[in-house]
């Protein structure tokens, strides 16, 4: 098949164009090499049997050209960050997918499937149960309660914390401009799929980790800041108490996924949880990252919070495995890889040293009261 992926330069984009292509499709990318993502310009990964399209999914005659002669579609760029530029998702994340699907419908394209990313975003923080016993949705916790450190979910019923569950599919509760726009790009891909007969799927991915994630993007999480902080030879920073549950999966189970959806029509017009199918607190994640980076860590709250952040969220991936697909490999085979691919870098202070700008820029942090 002819594939088109978008945002096929970066990190779950050009793993799942190097997949597609040992499978002997015919890939062309579309990518903008967005900053900060791509800093130093065009990565040396990319792989040189995929054609490569510089544009922007927004732009109608590049996005209308990239379509030309394709079969299928996996819609993978995005706008992720924490900034409040809430107009920006929208018009990447929601417009770009609505221009997709209206190029498909104008010029009667026999395309054979799209396969959209979302993210676990989209849940927000998930499904809870009351000590009651009632299944509750929660929204955002009380700046107050977090500056006074207390992290927990407090019950609506008054009747003391509520406690996580896994969140299926049906679980939408999405809390940031990020999240909205993710949930927006899969309601149009199911929705005007389905209507127009388009073959669609939408992948709700978990916390993605190995190599090649952008050491420069703000959205990419623990597996960075902990492993540069390790690198050299710093304490990673925990949030809250670390006892906050998170979901990681593989980049080399998403791919699995990916080709899994793409290739199974029992998937289409369908969403899917992609996750590691377990969760961990953040201070067990710590120290896995720690062994990588060869020391043994006792995770230490850093007394600081970051602001909007999800206390637990962990993805039920029961419909993706009714598909035949498991995930195989575990956060310390994620980090162990990406470990090396750190080490391989140069220039890596400078690496740092953005980080840290970036997350002073954002104004995100806040200290929890003495
Ligand atoms: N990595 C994760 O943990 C994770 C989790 C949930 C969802 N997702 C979703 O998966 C997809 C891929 O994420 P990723 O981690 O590979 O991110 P990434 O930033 O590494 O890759 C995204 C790519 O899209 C390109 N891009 C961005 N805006 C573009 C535009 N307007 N036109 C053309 N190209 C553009 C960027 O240059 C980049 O190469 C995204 O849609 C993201 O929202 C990722």
């Amino acid at each position: 098949m002819r594939v088109l992926v978008t945002g096929g330069a970066g990190f779950i984009g050009s793993h799942t164009v190097d997949a597609l292509v040992a499978r002997g499709h015919d890939v062309r990318i579309l990518d903008s090499l967005e900053q900060p993502v791509h800093l130093r310009g065009r990565p040396d990964y990319l792989n040189p049997a995929a054609e490569f399209v510089l544009g922007d999914v927004t732009d109608r005659a590049t996005l209308r050209a990239a379509l030309h002669g394709v079969d299928g579609v996996f819609h993978l760029a995005a706008y992720q960050d924490y900034l409040p530029d809430f107009s920006k998702f929208f018009r990447v994340n929601a417009v770009g997918t609505a221009l997709l699907y209206e190029l498909v419908v104008a010029d009667a394209l026999p395309i054979q499937k799209i396969v959209v990313a979302s993210s676990q975003a989209v849940c927000g923080e998930g499904r809870h149960r009351t000590p009651g016993g009632r299944v509750v949705y929660p929204g955002l916790r009380p700046e107050a309660q977090l500056a006074a450190g207390r992290f927990e979910i407090a019950s609506p019923d008054g009747d003391g914390e509520t406690v996580w569950e896994p969140s299926d599919e049906s679980v939408v509760n999405p809390q940031n401009q990020y999240a909205l726009s993710k949930h927006s790009q899969e309601q149009i891909a199911i929705h005007l799929g389905r209507r127009y007969g388009i073959p669609s799927v939408a992948m709700r991915y978990s916390i993605v980790q190995g190599p090649r994630q952008s050491f420069f993007n703000a959205y990419s999480g623990a597996c960075r800041v902990f492993s540069l902080a390790l690198h050299f030879g710093r304490d990673p920073v925990i949030y809250e108490d670390g006892q906050q549950v998170r979901d990681f999966v593989n980049i080399h189970d998403v791919v699995d996924a990916n080709l899994r959806v793409f290739e199974d029509a029992r998937a289409d017009y369908e969403v899917f949880n992609v996750g590691g199918g377990r969760a961990w607190t953040v201070n067990e994640f710590a120290v896995i990252v720690g062994r990588a980076f060869g020391s043994e860590i006792a995770p230490k709250p850093s007394g600081l919070y970051r602001f909007g952040d999800t206390r637990h969220i962990c993805s039920d991936v029961s419909k993706l495995r009714d598909l035949g697909w498991e995930p195989k490999r575990s956060p310390a085979d994620s980090v162990a890889e990406y470990a090396e691919w750190l080490r391989a870098q140069d220039d890596i202070e400078d690496i740092l040293a953005h980080a840290d700008e970036t997350m002073k820029s954002l104004n995100v942090l806040r200290r929890v009261d003495a």
